[in-house]
């Protein structure tokens, strides 16, 4: 859906009461979260954070003291603000983190010119984003309703404006892989630098069954499947991987 604005707003609002009642009886989907959230909160430098298109804002439950916000009113976010106008904020931000808000987006490169206006000299932008990996492909476009079609995002990432829900799985994957050199000129130019693209979650995320299916395995397990992903060679982490984090540093 498109605001009068012109924003384009990819996610219906109506979601929200569903995905926190599923949040607040799911011990296994807050186990396979929380776990991401640390590995957010571990890579945050001090200072004050800002969640974009933050959902039901659980994040706030493992990192406290985080703004949330969302680009349109919800009873979930602190503040009402746009990926593209993240620099209309005032006082300029330490950490911007964005989680499955990228690939909803059809100026990603916008978002990462506001994102570069809005932060301190040091301060990070970090995404968590869905990974088109070997694995992920497959998973994506058997298990989930949004397309992962990476050789669609292509430079220079513009996608043309719609009235339709606009969503690729692929978007991390083609930015910060097959098209990196691309993107690490273009954000060179808007003062941020690439330096870490990680990836995690092979097999205890989907048993969580995500916020429409339900688990399969119990939170305790899956906490010992976590572990033993997190002692996976990172190599092979990139094959295997269904979520990527990816981190940008404002180079002071
Ligand atoms: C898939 S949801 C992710 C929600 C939450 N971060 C999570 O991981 O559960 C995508 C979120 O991005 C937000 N969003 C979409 N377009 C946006 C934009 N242009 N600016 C800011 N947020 C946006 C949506 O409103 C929604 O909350």
């Amino acid at each position: 859906m498109t605001r009068p604005d012109g924003q384009d707003v990819t996610y219906d609002p109506g979601l929200l009461a569903a995905g926190a009642a599923k949040w607040a009886r799911s011990a296994a989907l807050r186990a396979v979260y929380g776990d991401i959230f640390c590995d957010v909160a571990a890579r945050l430098r001090p200072g004050r954070s800002l969640e974009v298109g933050s959902g039901i804002g659980v994040m706030k439950q493992t990192i406290p003291g985080l703004v949330t916000s969302d680009v349109v009113p919800t009873s979930y976010a602190d503040r009402v603000v746009s990926a593209y106008a993240l620099e209309q904020g005032g006082e300029p931000w330490a950490n911007i983190i964005a989680m499955d808000v990228l690939h909803h987006l059809r100026r990603p490169l916008v978002f990462f010119a506001s994102a570069a206006a809005a932060l301190e000299p040091g301060g990070r932008l970090l995404l968590v984003e869905p990974a088109a990996t070997a694995w992920g492909r497959r998973f994506y476009r058997c298990f989930h309703h949004e397309p992962c079609q990476p050789e669609e995002v292509v430079p220079p990432f513009e996608f043309a404006p719609g009235e339709d829900e606009f969503a690729n799985m692929g978007m991390g994957w083609s930015l910060f892989e097959t098209n990196r050199d691309f993107t690490t000129a273009r954000l060179e130019i808007l003062g941020l630098e690439l330096t870490e693209v990680a990836y995690r979650d092979v097999l205890a995320y989907p048993a969580t069954g995500g916020f429409s299916r339900p688990a399969v395995l119990p939170a305790g397990l899956l906490r010992t499947i976590l572990a033993a992903e997190r002692r996976l060679p990172a190599r092979w982490r990139r094959l295997v991987g269904l979520r990527m984090v990816v981190v940008m540093s404002r180079r002071p």
